[in-house]
């Protein structure tokens, strides 16, 4: 049955908020549900021709229940508003609903392990079912690694979409990345990855735009 457009906009939010309602009950990796204080499960518009897909919640996301809200995050924010959009207009999520746990008093984040992603996956998965975004950019080589099992490192798969059953999949550096590395070559191979997704789906690109963090001459 095709759905007027404004039946399957709630309806697109209706199986969210489902999916949401059974992510937060989730045990399948114990230990990670005993250490969370929230499941991050994602944010963002249920229509988005967007999706931007991260590799776990750190401290500041556990904390308050929502995606890239650090400094990562803000660095995000800053890279989806250079595109002339705002976080509400894409939807943000990350390989791993819950934060990777810790040893007591240990400060940082560790990478996930392949069975935390296998195992978490498949929220993910529907969330791309029901979202149905146009473009997927995969922040970092775990999520690139979470979404497509390739183990290959950022800088040699950056730049080039690839397919995710049938969506147009672009990795590119993670934020925390950028922020460790703050020169200005990385930038601009981030930007310009950001220029295909644009030129993907259309949106205007201003000449500002196609400049930015190009070395002065
Ligand atoms: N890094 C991620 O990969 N995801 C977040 O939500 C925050 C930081």
């Amino acid at each position: 049955m095709i759905l007027p457009a404004c039946f399957e906009g709630k309806e697109r939010a209706a199986r969210l908020e489902a999916l949401r309602a059974k992510a937060i009950g989730c045990r399948r990796c114990a230990h990670l549900a005993s250490f969370r204080t929230h499941v991050v499960f994602g944010v963002g518009n249920p229509h988005a021709r967007l999706l931007f897909v991260g590799e776990a919640p750190g401290v500041e996301e556990d904390r308050l229940g929502e995606p890239f809200v650090g400094r990562a995050g803000k660095l995000l924010t800053s890279m989806i508003q250079a595109m002339e959009m705002e976080r509400e207009d894409v939807y943000i999520a990350n390989i791993l609903k819950c934060r990777p746990d810790m040893p007591p008093g240990t400060p940082g984040n560790r990478k996930p392990t392949q069975e935390e992603m296998k195992a978490c996956l498949s929220y993910l998965r529907t969330q791309i079912e029901i979202i149905q975004p146009e473009v997927i950019v995969a922040l970092g080589a775990t999520a690139l690694e979470g979404l497509t099992g390739l183990r290959k490192g950022i800088s040699a798969m950056r730049g080039a979409f690839l397919d995710f059953h049938g969506i147009p999949l672009l990795p590119t550096f993670h934020p925390s990345y950028l922020l460790h590395n703050p020169s200005l070559r990385f930038k601009r191979q981030a930007w310009e990855d950001l220029l295909l997704v644009m030129e993907r789906l259309r949106l205007p690109i201003s000449e500002r735009q196609r400049g930015f963090f190009l070395a002065k001459s």
